[in-house]
């Protein structure tokens, strides 16, 4: 517990005011981008994005000509860059401050090609355009070079409000490991936006970590530890902001995205043994399973059947589109 104790203290006395807030941020772009740079591509990531393409396809969520949304897509765009591999797709990349880091990102994108043989089969075609897509992209200097290779923009909006972006905008919009950083009380706010955001007919895919996250520090602590707690004690004693979470559950995310008119297709689950720990009355409606729920992956969809773009095979890039970074 000492590990996660210094960790909370060390992340409020980052939290205390714009000046630390902006000093932790610096900071975390290079620690992270020094370590992005040694460890390389993690096998995690690619298993995450294949598991992603996958969901995409079985659902018909994903096609040439289609409007996508990744929200929180944070230092390397992964999961939208990933897509775009495989699909003539327009990506709008949202976060809420700007962490990029071009290095690591070629660094991945660099290593994907060594990884994705014997991991996924792909006919002589769509080899060759996922190969030369990855030279292209090895080739940028910039971030901008890269917006226009692949037809992304990139969104920076601080306080995290969608609505900025006009009503049925996106095919897809996804998201991994963001939703639980979003503040607890704009969530119903936020969930409707996206159902706002989606044309109808249109899918939302969300990959939310309901770990303790001040847990990675300390791994004697339980997954969950943050149960533990009321919520005057968390705010008291743990919540920061520059390292965020809601520590929202399945069934409150469950009926955020139903309340907004989203209906749930698929749910993956992922558990973990939790330890014998006392839960604050905060959870104690919840069933074991939901306690022991560490991550949830959601397939929604929003009702009507108004489509665009095609779910017909990858064709040529989009290379050379006029679209580039905003703020
Ligand atoms: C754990 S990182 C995940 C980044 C990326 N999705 C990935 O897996 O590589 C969380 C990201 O969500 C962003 N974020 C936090 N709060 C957000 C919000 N309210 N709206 C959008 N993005 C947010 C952070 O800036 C960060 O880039």
């Amino acid at each position: 517990m000492i590990r996660y104790v210094t960790a909370a203290v060390m992340l409020r006395l980052f939290s205390a005011g714009p000046l630390m807030r902006g000093m932790y941020r610096r900071l975390g772009n290079v620690v992270g981008a020094r370590q992005r740079l040694g460890q390389g591509l993690p096998g995690s990531y690619v298993e995450r994005a294949l598991r992603f393409k996958r969901l995409c396809e079985k659902h018909e969520a994903i096609g040439n000509g289609m409007r996508l949304l990744e929200i929180g897509t944070g230092w390397v765009h992964w999961d939208a860059t990933f897509l775009r591999l495989f699909y003539d797709v327009q990506a709008t990349l949202f976060d809420v401050w700007d962490n990029r880091q071009l290095e690591a990102f070629k660094r991945y994108f660099g290593q994907l090609e060594a990884h994705l043989e014997g991991e996924i089969e792909l006919d002589a075609t769509t080899a060759r355009r996922v190969r030369e897509l990855l030279r292209a992209i090895a080739a940028v200097s910039t971030f901008d070079e890269l917006y226009r290779l692949l037809g992304f923009r990139y969104v920076v909006q601080p306080d995290g409000s969608l609505q900025r972006f006009e009503d049925g905008a996106f095919d897809l919009i996804f998201s991994f490991n963001v939703l639980e950083h979003v503040q607890a009380d704009i969530l119903p706010q936020f969930t409707r936006d996206m159902a706002r955001l989606l044309r109808p007919g249109g899918y939302a895919i969300h990959q939310i970590d309901l770990g303790d996250h001040l847990a990675y520090y300390d791994p004697i602590v339980s997954p969950k530890n943050y149960l533990r707690y009321s919520d005057t004690a968390w705010r008291r004693r743990y919540e920061n902001e520059v390292q965020y979470f809601n520590r929202v559950q399945r069934p409150e995310w469950l009926h955020l995205f139903q309340s907004a008119g989203l209906v749930l297709l698929e749910e993956q689950r992922v558990s973990a043994d939790i330890g014998a720990i006392a839960v604050d009355r905060k959870y104690a409606h919840l069933d074991r399973q939901d306690l022991e729920c560490t991550a949830l992956t959601v397939v929604l969809k929003k009702a009507g059947s108004s489509c665009s773009g095609g779910h017909g095979l990858p064709t040529v890039p989009l290379a050379g589109q006029e679209t580039g970074q905003q703020r």
